[in-house]
Formats: C-alpha cells, sequence, structure tokens
C-alpha cells in the first residue's frame, strides 16, 4: 500500500514500512526503512531536524542556512553541491559533472511497468514514480519505487531521459541509494570462485567504503550482487536485518558508505567500471532493478522474505512454482567419454532408482571430444550419437523419464566450424591476441547477428527431439572486452542486454522446458537469471562437507527450489574428501536434487540407500523445495550444521544435523527448531540410515567370531553387501511424540553420539560429516 501525505510517501508491505519524504530544498530523503509504523496525520516525527549545518559544509542555498546534502539521508546523489559522500549518479553534460535533481510531481499506478529489455518482477502491487529535473542540463531523472507487499519486499530502479538538445554521457546510475542511520551494522556478502561459491563474509562497519562488485562480464562467483547489512545484536532468528539484491546479470556494484556523521550510504546498480553510457536527444537509460527487505526476525527473517519474493514474483514459465524432478547427470560419471550405449546403461538404471529426468551433459555435438573443440556448432555428433538425439530422447521418454540436454550458447572454441566462419563474433579487441578461459571465446551477444545464431541453432536442435529440460551453461569470464559497433562503454551491458533478449525469446517459445542456469556452477546465479531459468547449478563443488557451506551462503538470498544440488561420487572429484552416501543426499535434498554419479558403481548397499533417498525426497519434495528456509545452526559458530524446512501451515517439517569433526566425548545433542505451533502434537522420526562397517575400522574384529584384515578383499566384500545394522540385526529410528512447544525451546535430546566406549542400536553413529534428517508431522 502507497500512502501520500503533504509531500511524505509511505510505501507499506505487510510487515514493514518504507518512508520518503520530499523536502523544503525538493530533494528526496530516505525517512524509515524498518519494520511497519501506522501511518500518520502528521509526520513531523520522522523528519531529520537541522538548525546549523557543521562546520565546514557547503551549504545547498542561502535560504536553507541550515541545510547541507552531505548530511541529509537521500534517495540518490549527485556531485558537486555539497555532498561529498558517493554519489549514485555520475553524468556529464554540458554543465560538467554538477547535476541537481530536484522534485516535480508524482504518479502511482497499479501492477508493475515491464521494462523494456531489462528482466522485471511479475504480480506487482503498486508503483510510485518521482519524477525529477535537473533543470540547468534538462535530464529527467525518475525514482521509482514497487511494493510486493506479499513477499515484504520493494524493488526500486532510476530511469535517467535526456531532454535536452545534446548527448550527454551517463558513468553511473545506482539501481537505488539509500542513506540510514548508522547502528553499528555488520555487512555481510557471498564471495567465492570456482567450486568455492557464496562463501559468507561477516565485517564490521567502521568509517570508509565498501565495495562489493563484479567486473568479470557476469555477476560472478567472485562477488555475488546479493548482500546484507545486520545490526549488531541481530541473529538468525531475531534482531533487525536489511537485505539487498539486484535482478542483473553483468558487471554489478554495491558500495557502502559509513560517513563520521553516524550515516551509512547504500549504493546498488550496475559497475560504473569501463561504462559510459552515450544518452542521445529525447533517449532514456534504465537501470536493472534492485530488491531491498527488511526483518526484524533476523537473517532467516529476511531470507525468507527474498524466498517468497523470488518462488511467486522472480520465477516464471511452466515450471513456476512447480516441484522439480529428480536427475540424472551424466557429466562426473562418464565427462567427455561416452557413447550411445554407455549412456542407455546409465539410464536403465536410473529409471530402476526412481530418476525422473535424465540430462545428457557436454560432448554430444560438433567434434567435442574434449573442452579444446566444439563450442559454438550445435549439431548432434554422429559419431558418439550415430541414431541421433531424437532416438535418444525416444529412448529416455520410453523408459518413462524426461530428457534434458547441456549447451553452452554463448561461447566459440577457435576450433570449431563457428569460428571459422564468423571469426568476427568472438569477442576480441583488434591487434591483440585474444586471452582465452577453457580454450574458449565469448560470442559478443551486443550483435544481434549473434543473437540470431544463438536462437535459430537452439530452437533447430530443441525442434528436433523432446527435450524438457536445458542446461545453459557459461564457462569463462570475459577478457579482451572491445565492441566492433557500440562506443566502448556501453560494451558490458549491451552483452546483457543481448542475452535477456535471447532468454526472453527462447524461454518464450519453449515455456514447456525446464531451464537450469550454470557458468561453471554458480558464477551467474543472480535475479536477471531466475527471471528467465527456474533453477541454478549452485556450483561444480559436489562435495556434501563444502556443500553446506555453499548452500548455507546461496540460500540467504535465492530459495531452495533454485538451487541445484547433486549427490556424486566418494571421494569428491573436487576435494577428494569421503563423505557417506547419506550426508551427500541429506545435503542434496535441501535442493533441487539430482545424482551425478555411475549408478552402476554403486555397491548393493549404497544401491539400497539411494532407492530410500530417491522413496524419501518424492514423499517430501514439496516441503524441501518450498517450505520456509531456515537455519539453525552454522559451523563457524556450532561446529555442526542444522537446516529446517517447514511447511506453510506449520504442521509438517524437516530438520537436519550435519556434523562437522566428530569429537571425543560428544554432549547431548540437541534437536530444535523454529516457529512449530506451540500446542500442535508432532510426531517426529529420524529417517532411516545404516552405517557401512568400514567406518569402524580394526574395531569390527571386537564383534566378528574371526580376526579379519580390516583393508582386506573380505571386509571389503562384506561391506558392499552388509551394513552395521544388517549384520547386528538391530536398528533404531528415533521417534517421538512432542508438542511444538517442545521443539521450538529446545526439549528433545538425541540418542548419544558414539564416543569410543560401547555401541549399540541406539548409538548414532555420525563420526566425521555424519548426518542425519528428523521429519516431524502433526498428529
Ligand atoms: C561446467 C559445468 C559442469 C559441466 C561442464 C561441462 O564446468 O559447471 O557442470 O557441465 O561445464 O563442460
Amino acid at each position: 500500500m502507497i500512502i501520500v501525505k503533504d509531500k511524505v510517501f509511505q510505501l507499506d508491505t505487510e510487515h514493514t514500512t518504507y518512508l520518503l519524504r520530499v523536502d523544503e530544498t525538493n530533494h528526496v530523503r530516505t525517512e524509515y526503512f524498518g519494520k511497519k509504523i501506522k501511518a500518520a496525520e502528521n509526520y513531523d516525527f520522522s523528519k531529520e531536524k537541522w538548525s546549523f549545518p557543521y562546520g565546514s559544509s557547503v551549504v545547498f542555498d542561502e535560504s536553507h542556512p541550515e541545510l547541507s546534502l552531505d548530511n541529509i539521508s537521500l534517495e540518490y546523489s549527485t556531485v558537486g553541491k555539497g555532498d561529498f559522500r558517493e554519489p549514485s549518479i555520475l553524468l556529464k553534460t554540458q554543465s560538467g559533472f554538477t547535476a541537481d535533481f530536484q522534485y516535480r510531481d508524482f504518479e502511482i499506478k497499479q501492477g508493475i511497468e515491464t521494462l523494456h529489455g531489462l528482466p522485471t518482477p511479475h504480480s506487482g502491487g503498486e508503483t510510485l514514480v518521482l519524477h525529477l529535473e535537473d533543470s540547468t542540463s534538462k535530464v529527467g531523472l525518475d525514482l521509482s519505487y514497487v511494493v510486493f507487499s506479499d513477499s515484504d519486499v520493494i524493488i526500486r530502479n532510476t530511469t535517467m531521459i535526456n531532454k535536452s538538445l545534446d548527448d550527454i554521457r551517463i558513468n553511473k546510475l545506482m539501481s537505488f541509494q539509500i542513506d540510514l542511520l548508522d547502528q553499528k551494522f555488520e555487512l555481510v556478502n557471498l564471495f567465492g570462485g570456482w567450486a568455492a561459491e557464496a562463501h559468507q563474509s561477516a565485517k564490521a562497519l567502521g568509517p570508509g567504503i565498501y565495495i562489493n562488485d563484479s567486473k568479470t562480464g557476469a555477476s560472478s562467483n567472485r562477488h555475488n550482487p546479493f548482500f546484507m547489512l545486520k545490526a549488531k545484536d541481530s541473529g538468525l532468528n531475531q534482531g533487525n536485518v536489511y537485505a539487498f539484491n539486484l535482478i542483473y546479470s553483468g558487471n554489478h556494484y554495491e558500495m557502502v558508505e559509513v560517513n563520521s556523521y553516524g550515516k551509512i550510504r547504500l549504493q546498488a546498480g550496475i559497475n560504473p567500471f569501463c561504462f559510459e553510457w552515450r544518452l542521445k536527444p529525447q533517449e532514456r537509460f534504465v537501470s536493472p532493478w534492485g530488491v531491498l527487505s527488511f526483518s526484524d526476525r533476523g537473517t532467516n527473517g529476511v531470507a525468507q522474505h527474498m524466498h517468497h519474493f523470488v518462488n511467486h514474483h522472480v520465477v516464471r514459465g511452466d515450471w513456476a512454482l512447480k516441484d522439480r524432478p529428480i536427475l540424472l547427470n551424466n557429466w562426473e560419471a562418464t565427462y567427455f567419454d561416452f557413447s550411445e550405449n554407455k549412456l542407455h546403461d546409465l539410464l536403465k538404471r536410473a529409471k530402476d532408482f526412481g530418476i525422473e529426468l535424465f540430462v545428457l551433459d557436454d560432448g554430444w555435438f560438433g567434434k567435442r571430444t574434449d573442452d579444446t573443440k566444439g563450442l559454438g556448432d550445435w549439431e548432434t555428433n554422429p559419431k558418439k550419437l550415430p541414431h541421433g538425439l531424437n532416438r535418444l530422447a525416444e529412448f529416455v521418454n520410453k523408459a518413462g523419464l524426461k530428457f534434458g540436454l547441456w549447451f553452452e550458447p554463448e561461447m566459440v572454441n577457435e576450433d570449431s566450424e563457428l569460428f571459422r566462419a564468423h571469426p568476427e563474433w568472438a569477442i576480441k579487441t583488434p591487434e591483440r591476441m585474444p586471452s582465452l578461459g577453457r580454450h574458449q571465446l565469448v560470442l559478443d551477444l551486443g550483435l544481434e547477428e549473434v543473437q540470431k545464431y544463438i536462437i535459430d541453432a537452439l530452437s533447430k536442435i530443441l525442434d528436433s527431439a523432446h527435450i524438457e529440460y536445458v542446461k545453459w551453461d557459461m564457462n569463462r569470464h570475459m577478457s579482451d572486452f572491445y565492441s566492433s559497433r557500440f562506443d566502448q562503454g556501453e560494451f558490458f551491458h549491451r552483452y546483457i542486454l543481448g542475452l535477456y533478449s535471447v532468454l526472453e525469446t527462447l524461454t518464450k517459445k519453449y515455456p514447456h522446458i525446464l531451464w537450469e542456469s550454470c557458468s561453471s556452477g554458480g558464477n551467474r546465479n543472480d535475479l536477471g537469471i531466475l527471471s528467465y531459468f527456474q533453477q541454478n547449478w549452485a556450483s561444480d563443488d559436489t562435495d556434501a562437507f563444502e556443500r553446506l557451506t555453499i548452500q548455507s551462503g546461496t540460500a540467504l538470498a535465492y530459495p531452495l527450489s533454485t538451487i541445484g544440488a547433486h549427490v556424486s561420487a566418494s571421494p569428491s572429484h573436487q576435494l577428494l574428501r569421503r563423505t557417506p552416501i547419506d550426508t551427500r543426499f541429506n545435503v542434496a535434498s535441501f535442493g533441487c536434487l539430482g545424482y551425478e554419479l555411475d549408478l552402476k558403481k554403486l555397491s548393493p548397499v549404497d544401491e539400497e540407500a539411494v532407492k530410500e533417498q530417491i522413496k524419501f525426497y518424492k514423499e517430501h519434495r514439496h516441503l524441501m523445495q518450498y517450505g520456509s528456509f531456515y537455519q539453525l545452526r552454522t559451523l563457524e559458530k556450532d561446529g555442526y550444521v542444522s537446516w529446517m524446512v517447514l511447511s506453510e501451515d506449520r504442521k509438517e517439517g524437516l530438520i537436519s544435523y550435519f556434523q562437522g569433526l566428530g569429537k571425543a566425548n560428544p554432549t547431548i545433542d540437541i534437536l530444535q527448531g523454529q516457529d512449530f505451533i506451540d500446542d500442535v502434537l508432532y510426531h517426529v522420526y529420524a529417517r532411516h540410515q545404516e552405517t557401512n562397517i568400514k567406518t569402524f575400522g580394526g574395531l569390527l574384529n571386537m564383534a566378528l567370531p574371526v580376526n579379519l584384515n580390516e583393508d582386506g578383499r573380505i571386509i571389503d566384500l562384506i561391506s558392499k553387501h552388509k551394513t552395521i545394522e544388517e549384520l547386528l540385526k538391530k536398528s533404531f529410528d528415533e521417534n517421538y511424540d512432542v508438542y511444538g512447544d517442545a521443539i521450538n525451546n529446545g526439549a528433545i535430546k538425541l540418542s548419544p553420539q558414539w564416543a569410543g566406549t560401547g555401541f549399540n542400536e541406539y548409538v548414532r553413529v555420525l563420526a566425521d560429516f555424519g548426518s542425519r534428517l528428523y521429519y516431524f508431522k502433526s498428529k
């Protein structure tokens, strides 16, 4: 709801309020952003009051001698009028760099207008547009705000309109800026690299400027555009937390400045790095949408807002809000080394296990036998698939599974037919030898002919077989960037506009397809991409323990229904770490579950485990993908990780317990949830898991009638066929009847962990990297 009183605008979501004021000098101020407050008759209370400016200030004008822009909380800022903090707008007009945008009038519209060329969330409530102008340079500025009340999210962007007769240059136009009073916040952002995405960094903010950005050409695995400001006393479930994101997939920039007057300025938008946009008379430039949310229920509160927003207003297509299928991807099972027969073998297994979607990854096209060649040639390789893609898809469909395919459409290898025909489509600087990444070059998607090629080449394949899933990869950062057609400062943004145009066309043309984005894992996991693709491969790292960190970070910003998570072989190919098959599942089940290993190589014991996993996931899939997600315990603070999902009616939930390293004399573990209904009785039970006999090493001999070498062939053989529970003919799955208040207040105490002094069926053997899932259902 948007309420207007004099020149104060109150934007209300279900639980939050955002207040703006047009002040006496016609600048728009951030007045308040936080927990919901009642609409008032008079907003004098919230106005920042000044009698005199601080010493050595520049005063805006002599008729308001108390006002200096340097110390007012502003919704946007420029240079040259006395605000010496980071400007959110930097432009060059006939009057130089100085600019001063002043309020003219406003509009309130129902719904949200779709931005031309940029992804726009759908099903929005009301939109407020404030029209501003710099009267000297004749440049207009619109500040837009859309309220998504149900998600407790507000989105903002800015539009610049050149009403002058001359070209102007935009060097920086942030999607949003807000100025808050400094409350000793912590800045939390997601950083990383390949196979280690979305690690969290938290730093206490002191005076200075903090920048979180990407210069790789994509939103990047270096620094995701999502960030949070946490009040000092906030935690996972309590305290004030702000979260911000950007609906953009290219170079982005987020800035936090703490000044010496107790103010904190936040900005986010397209990265000014190598950016300069020429705006001709009458043209407009629209910045991507920025996303803002606040919760007084800690990081879980604000993450839940973001999840709701993404599920209900960002993700679209036939798969929006739909349960995702369990897939098998052949990549880690075969890499490039597959044949039709091998794929058939994998498929037969997949069917027996209850897998629902079979994905053929890299290597099916052109002369692609390794990663040095073939990218760009989107035609089936007859040597690998002599009967063609359609026959393979039919085979998959006959087995009752959907068929999915990998592409990397934005790239080209120099050793490809495409490159030989169109070397000019690859990004490179004239006269310089281009630097390669994974032996490949990037196609310039800023060029319409490249966009057309990609649309046509993919359409041809997608029309040639029954393909119901696409993995769209993008495996390198950009270098040697140069536009053969546009001003150089426009290169990066034009690439992204070109990409969006291709994605818009293809996803509209094939709405039945489930699209999964990938960029060497999570190198382009952002809300721009999720406006077209329903899920995102979070990381090439499928090691379960590393995934705890990656998925904990990713899930701050993105819902579980968008996070691709697979069970792969042990030791993991990325870290060579060994983790139990059930931990691999327990971690991957908090997302869109897949398997990425050769199911034929599983031992009978693991086969049984995987079949049980798939059965369990199918029963609880909706809860795992769309339930409210809570992070209850973290590795850093608690030494173990506990995640939870809760159904909308709060009558059903799942809590996980992921151990890091085992401990001597382990304490009694408590199973504690959050937000279960206090006076409802729940039945809770541990998902059935069994223990590999090799876990016990030489200790096994204490229970065996004969002494066997724990590294020998006999133990090896037994371990493939029997678990400890089977050998003992005893197993125990903890289960209790318990009221919601007992769950919420930590009254459930779990069976003891292995302590090195004895074993029976009640001992929980977690060892290093062990885990359990507990399912709760109201009785
Ligand atoms: C990237 C992806 C992987 C796989 C390979 C194929 O690394 O992230 O999942 O698809 O490409 O080359």
